[in-house]
């Protein structure tokens, strides 16, 4: 295969003057682990969600295993989930010794299925883990209704709204990546948010082990290093404007695609889009299962890297059938480059080669 030169990466972290300002700081401070800046950033997410607190963990993945320990949520639980996502909430799920209940998505919004979640709720079901996936809030409104805890997963979604309601407001916890690509990076990290005092401060017994009155098997080591919380505020000062790059560049994107073979990211009424990623669908796809792997392989070699939005939706690795919509999903949807830092050059150079090979 002949790659070309430069190649667009899929995703580029959006690194600035005042993020070298932020982490030299904390540096020159001699105090680089979990401490002042750590609880500054825990203040700053809280605010920005305009929850009670937050608790800084090392991964997204981290920070849902501590949800559901928050909520004591163990062995004999069930724990619902969208089949379409990354691993991190089936895995937090074993880890804490639960069952993973997974059900299809929404094709539209490729976020979780409201009506395929009343189907498996059972008298075993404790929280409903809701991805909010690519920058789309998912049916917050059908979903509370059926009251069971849900754990809202904005590692991929925050600004966006629901009935004018900002994702992770309305869920008992709250839990954010912070992963180099992520809308706002530290590298690797997460947080847990809630309006809970209680469970805020069960999140923080379990993060660490130092100090805990007695022995406990289930005590970790989650913590998050001050150097990554400066980067991560220094970053949360910027969002906005992140926010507003991205929203540009989805336009740009949508006047150029909606002509071709190409389903644009669907906004239902009363939701707001924060474009984490730019995920069309291509149906054509539907009947040829190498066909997108092949397309990527085109656009690489003109120098575009595209990806899969979700490597492998869990069914898939579970051998589990049913999701006929993940399946779909896992089959024309192509994440293309959409981030702040992305030139006008280069959204150029994307559109040209997108526009060539969907005609
Ligand atoms: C929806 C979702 N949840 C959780 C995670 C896990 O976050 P982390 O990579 O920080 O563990 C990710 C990461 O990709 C994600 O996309």
């Amino acid at each position: 295969m002949t790659t070309v030169a430069t190649m667009i990466p899929h995703s580029r972290p959006a690194i600035g003057q005042e993020d070298f300002r932020a982490t030299t700081e904390v540096l020159r401070s001699g105090q680089i682990a979990q401490g002042p800046w750590v609880e500054r950033f825990e203040r700053g997410m809280a605010g920005f969600f305009g929850l009670q607190g937050g608790v800084a963990v090392s991964s997204g993945t981290a920070a849902l295993e501590l949800a559901l320990r928050a909520l004591r949520i163990g062995a004999g639980d069930e724990v619902i989930m969208p089949s379409y996502v990354c691993p991190a909430p089936w895995l937090a799920t074993q880890r804490v010794g639960a069952q993973a209940t997974l059900v299809d998505i929404d094709l539209n919004t490729f976020n979780i299925d409201p009506l395929a979640v009343c189907q498996v709720v059972t008298n075993r079901t404790r929280a409903i883990i809701i991805p909010h996936l690519f920058g789309l809030p998912a049916d917050l409104t059908a979903l509370e209704r059926l009251g069971i805890a849900l754990i809202e997963d904005c590692a991929q979604t925050l600004g966006s709204t629901e009935q004018g309601r900002p994702v992770g407001t309305v869920g008992r916890l709250t839990v954010c990546s912070f992963y180099a690509t992520k809308l706002l990076c530290a590298g690797e990290g997460g947080m847990v948010l809630s309006n809970e005092g209680a469970l805020l401060e069960r999140v923080r017994s379990l993060r660490e082990y130092d100090g805990a009155p007695k022995l406990d098997p289930s005590s970790c080591n989650l913590k998050l290093t001050d150097l990554q919380a400066a980067l991560g505020l220094s970053q949360l000062g910027r969002l906005s404007t992140f926010h507003e790059r991205r929203r540009f560049l989805a336009t740009a994107y949508r006047e150029a695609l909606s002509s071709k073979a190409a389903v644009c990211p669907s906004v239902p009424p009363g939701r707001t889009h924060g474009y984490y990623r730019f995920t069309i669908r291509l149906p054509h796809l539907r009947t040829d299962p190498e066909g997108l792997l092949g397309l990527i392989s085109t656009l690489e070699q003109q120098g575009i890297h595209c990806r899969k939005p979700v490597f492998r939706p869990l069914h898939r690795y579970l051998d589990q059938s049913g999701f006929p919509n993940s399946d779909e999903a896992d089959r024309t949807a192509l994440s293309i480059p959409l981030y702040p830092g992305l030139t006008d050059d280069e959204v150029h150079q994307i559109l040209q080669s997108l526009t060539k090979v969907l005609s």
